[in-house]
């Protein structure tokens, strides 16, 4: 049948016609339902097989931290037969319980291991209609106002950061926050290349403490890992200023234009951030002293830290009255203090997902002004003022994507407005408060120590004390601690309900590079009462006994292990 055949044909009759709106919603819903069923119906048959354990009997009442996972290997099950035909139903709903074996379940309370929060409902359903209704946001035409609520979302933190001209872009992770602040960096340093490729003279300077996919970023935007240079940082977690100065002066001499600073505000462990008025002071100092036509473009990398930007209009007095506990309000006003120089900066990496109570993936690239609308384009069209009128609004020129999903957009915003500025300032304040409750925990229980005192997040790091015969068994601290570890991960990859938290290897106590060792890592993301995180501290503590025991009874050897890319 022809294209015109098809259009010519008689409406169908009611019956036969695909469902109205508000049916194929019902039917959304009751498929997510009857999936979802289906889904916690297998988990809970895989978790009823496991044998009870006998230091946790209760560790099979309810799913845990992790849907039950089995072990495979991917190449091998890439290598069985495929099966073409249509899957029955029952099968069908066996696949979509099988996308979940392993998954963390952030809903659980036993959830520790990272910052990955259970969002929130409005946001989530907000996200989840976004889907359903299939909307595209490459340009308003396809999307509609999804485009103008971008910019509203991008514009209201960048006021929170004193931007009142911000714009910015939805995209899909932190890391692409990184990647499109380096390359405005670049096309902005070299102009020419955004038509002719990069310059072999350019380099980028980035904090030692900084999230280790900023030399992966380079690298994918043809600039090379190697031209990403870490400055050493010191025991605050901060970039040397000397070294900075140093290491701008030193590419300079080499002939290298420094494109980028791309700035730590806030990092997964002991939340490294900069002074960024002095990172700003130094950038300046130098591209006076040098007669450069500008400085190095400087990114915030806040995909964690963007949520104190909530607070940075607090006097003393308000902050006072917003976070009464003085053990959270030190920390808070610290980071508040360091992040006030932000306003002269290009730009900030925001992830909703990671503390803004908003589903995977809802980051934002936020710039004080709208040239990366230029800068990231191929060269071949200048924004003006008729591209902001309803209708003529296009990003796919300047964003990685063509099409692109707007769930991040409608979650963000729903949560912003929401909560308002003051909603997720307290929320902030309750993450720090859940921190000391749950180090009180650990300080009650008395067999951890609690190593990140210093810290101005609200993760906990602490230490195991592993027996010094057992200590004498393995080649090294690491290795004990990781069998520790790997025993722990393997029972709630089971799907017991027991704390699935982390390990940190070559933890630096207060960023002292000659006072390292092997911590452990808890994560909260919401406040609990002290009988629960009681109870958590309990349980990694019968783990621990349980370990040590039974490695003293029937001594193994633990084999050296080394970590790619650990969690920092
Ligand atoms: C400081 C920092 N920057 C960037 C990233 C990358 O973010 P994403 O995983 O959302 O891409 C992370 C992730 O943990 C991070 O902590």
């Amino acid at each position: 049948m022809t294209m015109l055949q098809r259009l010519a044909l008689p409406p169908r009759t009611e019956a036969a016609s695909a469902p109205a709106a508000p049916e194929r919603m019902q039917a959304l819903i009751e498929r997510t339902l009857e999936l979802d069923r289906h889904v916690q119906r297998r988990a809970r048959a895989d978790l009823a097989a496991l044998p009870e354990l006998a230091l946790a009997p209760d560790a099979r009442a309810a799913l845990g931290p992790k849907y039950p996972a089995r072990a495979f290997a991917y190449l091998e099950e890439l290598d069985r037969g495929d099966d073409d035909a249509p899957a029955a139903e029952a099968a069908l709903l066996d696949e979509a319980a099988r996308y979940f074996r392993g998954a963390i379940r952030p809903q659980s309370p036993h959830s520790l291991f990272n910052m990955v929060p259970e969002p929130s409902v409005e946001a989530t359903a907000a996200a989840w209609l976004a889907t359903a209704y299939n909307a595209n946001s490459l340009m308003d035409a396809f999307g509609g106002e999804a485009l103008l609520i971008e910019q509203q979302v991008a514009r209201k933190i960048g006021r929170w950061a004193g931007w009142p001209q911000a714009m910015g872009i939805s995209c899909n992770g932190g890391k692409f926050t990184i990647m499109y602040a380096i390359k405005s960096a670049l096309s902005r340093i070299a102009p020419e290349s955004i038509r002719d490729g990069l310059p072999r003279d350019l380099v980028i300077l980035c904090s030692e403490g900084a999230h280790y996919c900023v030399e992966h970023a380079a690298s994918l935007l043809g600039l090379g890992s190697g031209r990403c240079l870490r400055v050493p940082s010191g025991s605050d977690g901060r970039m040397r200023p000397d070294a900075l100065r140093r290491m701008l002066d030193e590419q300079h001499a080499q002939g290298r234009r420094v494109a980028a600073i791309v700035c730590c505000g806030g990092t997964t462990i002991n939340f490294n951030c900069e002074d960024a008025r002095e990172v700003r002071e130094i950038a300046d100092a130098f591209a006076r002293e040098r007669k450069l036509p500008a400085r190095p473009y400087l990114h915030l990398d806040s995909v964690i830290g963007w949520l104190y930007l909530s607070l940075l209009d607090a006097d003393e007095a308000q902050l006072r009255e917003r976070v009464p506990d003085p053990r959270s309000r030190a920390r808070i006003a610290e980071v508040l203090r360091r992040l006030r120089g932000v306003d002269g900066f290009d730009s900030l990496g925001v992830d909703f997902h990671k503390d803004g109570l908003c589903p995977y993936a809802s980051s934002f690239f936020v710039a004080r002004d709208r040239r990366f609308m230029d800068e990231l384009g191929d060269g071949s069209y200048r924004y003006g003022e008729q591209d902001f009128q309803y209708g003529q609004f296009r990003a796919y020129r300047y964003t990685f994507e063509n099409s692109r999903p707007g769930q991040g957009i409608l979650a963000a915003w729903m949560n912003l407005r929401r909560l308002g500025r003051a909603g997720y300032g307290d929320y902030l304040a309750g993450l720090h408060q859940a921190r000391d409750a749950l180090a009180d925990a650990l300080q009650r229980h008395g067999l951890f120590r609690v190593l990140n005192r210093a810290s101005l997040g609200w993760e906990l790091v602490f230490e195991a004390p592993f027996a010094p015969d057992l200590l004498a068994l393995a080649p090294s601290r690491q290795d004990l601690a990781l069998g520790f570890m790997q025993e722990c991960w393997d029972r709630v990859n089971a799907g017991y309900d027991l704390p699935l938290f982390s390990i940190v290897p070559g933890y630096r106590i207060d960023n002292d590079p000659d006072a390292v060792t092997t911590g452990f890592l808890l994560y909260p993301m919401q406040q609990r009462s002290d009988a629960q995180w009681d109870r958590a501290v309990a349980l990694i503590a019968a783990q621990f006994h349980d370990f040590q025991a039974r490695l003293r009874a029937q001594p193994r050897a633990l084999s050296a292990s080394a970590f790619e890319k650990p969690i920092r």
